[in-house]
C-alpha cells in the first residue's frame, strides 16, 4: 500500500492543512513599522496598520487563526499596559475585527511582553512572583482583550488558578461565548530565545522555572491539564510542540479534549537555520515536522511556519 502516492494517500492517517495552523504574530506600536526579528528569518514585527495587510493574506490562505502577541511603547513592574483599553493588543485587535471579521482572532493573555522585569506576573519580595496577585491582572487583561473584540483568548502565564478565574469574570463581564484556550503544559524551555528577542520579554534577573514545568515531568502535565478543564478551559495547550510528543499524545488520551501543540520559535530557527545552511530540505522536514505533531494528537499548531506551510500545502 506504499507503492504509489495515490495509495499511500487511501491508507494516511494523518491529515495536515491550513485550517489545523495558528499564525503567530507580534504587533508594536507606532506606525509604518515593519521590522524583521534577526533571530526568526521570515519573521517581522507590524505595527497595527500592516498587521492589518499581513492578517488579509493569512485569511486568504485559509489559515485557522491568527495568535497576537503585543509589544507595548512602556513597560512597568505591574504590566499595566496588557490590560490598557487603548493598549496596542487591544487597537490591533480592533482594527483587525474590522477589516477581516472572518478572521479568528487569538489573543495571548500574559504579563510578561508588560512588565519592565519580564516575568509573567507581578514581583513579591524582589523575588518571586505573586500568584494571586497576577492572576487578577491576568482575567482583568482578558477581559479587556474580549471587550476589544478577541474571539478566543489564551494564558500563558502558567499561574495557578488563572482559568477558573478568567473564566468566571468573562462570564460577569458579558463575554460567555469567548472560548479559554489554555497552556496547561508549558515548561521551563531554552527553544522559547528567539521569542524573547521578539517580545523584549527575557527576564532582567532568575528564569521562569519557579512557574513554568520542568522538563522531566510528564505525569504533572496531564494534572495541570485536568484542573485547566475543570476550571473552564476550552482547548489545551502543549508548549514546545516537538521535544515534547509524549506529552502531547498523553494529555489528548487522558482528557479527549481539544488540544493545541505550540511549535516555538527555537523549533522554527533550527529549521530555518539549517535550511539556510543547506542541510536540510527545508519544505520536506516542515511538513514531516507538522505532521508529527498531528500524528501524536494535537487538533491545532501554533507554529511561526503556518503562512508558509499554508502556500506548500495547497
Ligand atoms: C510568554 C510566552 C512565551 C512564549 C509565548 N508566550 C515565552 C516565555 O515563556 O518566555 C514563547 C513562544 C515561542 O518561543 O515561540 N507569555
Amino acid at each position: 500500500m506504499r507503492r504509489t502516492d495515490t495509495l499511500r494517500g487511501l491508507v494516511r492517517e494523518t491529515e495536515l492543512s491550513p485550517a489545523h495552523l495558528i499564525q503567530p504574530a507580534f504587533v508594536v506600536a507606532g506606525e509604518g513599522v515593519r521590522e524583521e526579528v534577526p533571530s526568526m528569518p521570515g519573521i517581522e514585527r507590524f505595527s497595527i496598520n500592516n498587521l492589518v495587510e499581513e492578517a488579509g493574506e493569512i485569511a486568504a490562505a485559509g489559515i485557522g487563526a491568527l495568535m497576537l502577541f503585543g509589544i507595548p511603547a512602556m513597560k512597568d513592574e505591574f504590566g499595566t499596559g496588557a490590560y490598557d483599553d487603548e493598549g496596542v493588543v487591544q487597537m490591533a485587535v480592533r482594527a483587525l475585527k474590522e477589516a477581516h471579521p472572518d478572521l479568528i482572532v487569538i489573543t495571548d493573555v500574559c504579563l510578561c511582553e508588560y512588565t519592565s522585569h519580564g516575568h509573567c506576573g507581578v514581583i513579591r519580595d524582589g523575588t518571586e512572583v505573586d500568584n494571586d496577585v497576577t492572576v487578577e491582572l491576568l482575567a482583568k487583561t482578558a477581559i479587556s482583550h474580549a471587550e476589544a473584540g478577541a474571539d478566543v483568548v489564551a494564558p500563558s502565564d502558567m499561574m495557578d488558578g488563572r482559568i477558573g478565574s478568567i473564566r468566571f469574570q468573562l462570564d460577569e463581564e458579558g463575554h460567555p461565548g469567548v472560548p479559554i484556550i489554555a497552556y496547561s503544559a508549558k515548561y521551563a524551555s531554552a527553544f522559547y530565545g528567539p521569542f524573547r528577542d521578539a517580545a523584549e520579554s527575557t527576564p532582567k534577573s532568575g528564569d521562569r522555572r519557579g512557574y513554568q514545568m520542568d522538563p522531566a515531568n510528564a505525569a504533572e502535565a496531564v494534572r495541570e491539564a485536568e484542573l485547566d478543564l475543570d476550571e473552564g478551559a476550552d482547548m489545551l495547550m502543549v508548549k514546545p510542540a516537538l521535544p515534547y510528543l509524549d506529552v502531547v499524545r498523553r494529555v489528548k488520551e487522558a482528557t479527549g479534549a481539544p488540544v493545541a501543540a505550540y511549535h516555538v520559535s527555537g523549533e522554527y530557527s533550527m529549521l530555518k537555520a539549517a535550511a539556510a545552511s543547506g542541510w536540510i530540505d527545508e519544505r520536506a522536514a516542515v511538513v514531516e515536522a507538522l505532521t508529527s505533531i498531528r500524528r501524536a494528537g494535537a487538533d491545532a499548531i501554533v507554529t511561526y511556519y503556518a503562512k508558509e506551510a499554508a502556500a506548500w500545502l495547497r
